[in-house]
């Protein structure tokens, strides 16, 4: 033991820490298969008023998990203390959506939420934290936590498509009787929304384009983007509650690909800022579009991807989506008055 060498302790907060993601995700967070097993961790947990008791009883079964990576678990209702020089901040606390209703309707509750973390994070967050956004709807309060927090590097913020990404791995595996781990280069395009595009032009299977396996474009075009695009909606109407253990699952591959060297000839999905875009995208919006890492806790744009007319299209309907969005919280990014179509 004693010549084991630990890497520096790193903070990260969470937020919504006393809610159904944070409940899987932070047992996760505390075992190691982030952040790695030689890396010590501090949980900074943030909650509301109401849900203060239930943080504490958060905090108690952290504690008593006696996890050897799990140095310090501090909780509280305020994002100016809770965020004090943390690395990393993962921003789940926000009013879900029920049944029957789209994640554009959590805009302006929500969008007030993020305004404030963004602000929260600019004053006393580390100067390279990275934040990663899950409250929905997760593209846009993206945007406004980002435009909320100036001094940190627009590059630094992401929304979160990944569970969208293994939905769209799920059903491309199923529908080839492959085993997930065939299937690589997925991308999701756009907004986490039912407009969101999963990319089947340059998805493989097998090393193989997924079109050349599946050979049912009917079926891509249609069944399968439509089953990804509604997933959440599907399973909401099944639970009573939005996914939370696959959400978990999927903010540790978000995390994971972001500290760990993205595989070769792979990549991943995430939301980020579009400035500087190759792909002709309109520029300051949060979407997802294809990235790789060095495992340094950045990543940089794919080039090498391919467009036809389909996907150009789909992508273009997302964009106008979230340009849209963005004119309705134009209150919340200090960008005058909000118009909401
Ligand atoms: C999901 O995709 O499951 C979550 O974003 C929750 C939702 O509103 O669909």
């Amino acid at each position: 033991e004693e010549t084991k060498s630990w890497k520096k302790l790193i903070n990260v907060a969470v937020s919504g820490a006393a809610g159904m993601i944070s409940n899987h995700l932070l047992f996760k967070l505390a075992s190691g298969e982030v952040f790695g097993p030689d890396q010590p961790i501090a949980l900074k947990l943030l909650g509301s008023e109401r849900s203060f008791e239930a943080l504490e009883g958060v905090a108690m079964e952290l504690e008593d998990s006696l996890y050897p990576l799990l140095r310090e678990v501090s909780i509280g209702i305020d994002p100016y203390d809770v965020f004090k020089g943390v690395e990393w901040a993962l921003l789940i606390g926000a009013k879900p959506r029920g049944p029957g209703m789209e994640r554009a309707a959590l805009l302006d509750v929500n969008g007030q939420i993020f305004a404030e973390q963004g602000k929260a994070l600019n004053a006393v967050a580390s100067r390279n934290v990275k934040v990663l956004v899950v409250g929905n709807p997760c593209n846009t309060n993206a945007l406004i936590c980002m435009k909320n927090a100036p001094n940190i590097p627009p590059k630094n913020f992401h929304a979160l498509t990944r569970l969208d990404e293994n939905r769209a791995k799920c059903q491309l595996a199923l529908k080839a009787g492959v085993f997930y781990d065939k299937v690589s280069n997925v991308t999701i395009w756009g907004n986490h929304s039912t407009t969101q595009v999963p990319d089947f032009l340059n998805a493989k299977i097998g090393g193989v384009p997924a079109k050349e396996v599946i050979k049912d474009n009917h079926w891509l075009e249609n069944e399968f983007t439509q089953k990804v695009q509604t997933r959440g909606g599907a399973l909401i109407k099944k639970w009573g509650r939005s996914s939370a253990a696959s959400t978990a699952v999927s903010i540790v591959d978000a995390i994971r690909s972001l500290v760990t060297p993205t595989p070769k000839g792979d990549w991943f999905s995430t939301g980020v800022y579009t400035t500087g875009n190759p792909y002709g995208i309109a520029e300051d919006i949060v979407f997802s579009m294809p990235c790789r890492s060095e495992g340094n806790g950045d990543y940089e744009l794919v080039e090498d991807v391919i467009f036809d007319d389909y996907l150009r299209a789909r992508i273009k309907k997302s964009e106008d989506e979230l340009l849209a969005e963005k004119k309705c919280v134009a209150h919340l990014t200090g960008e005058g008055n909000a118009y909401c179509d």
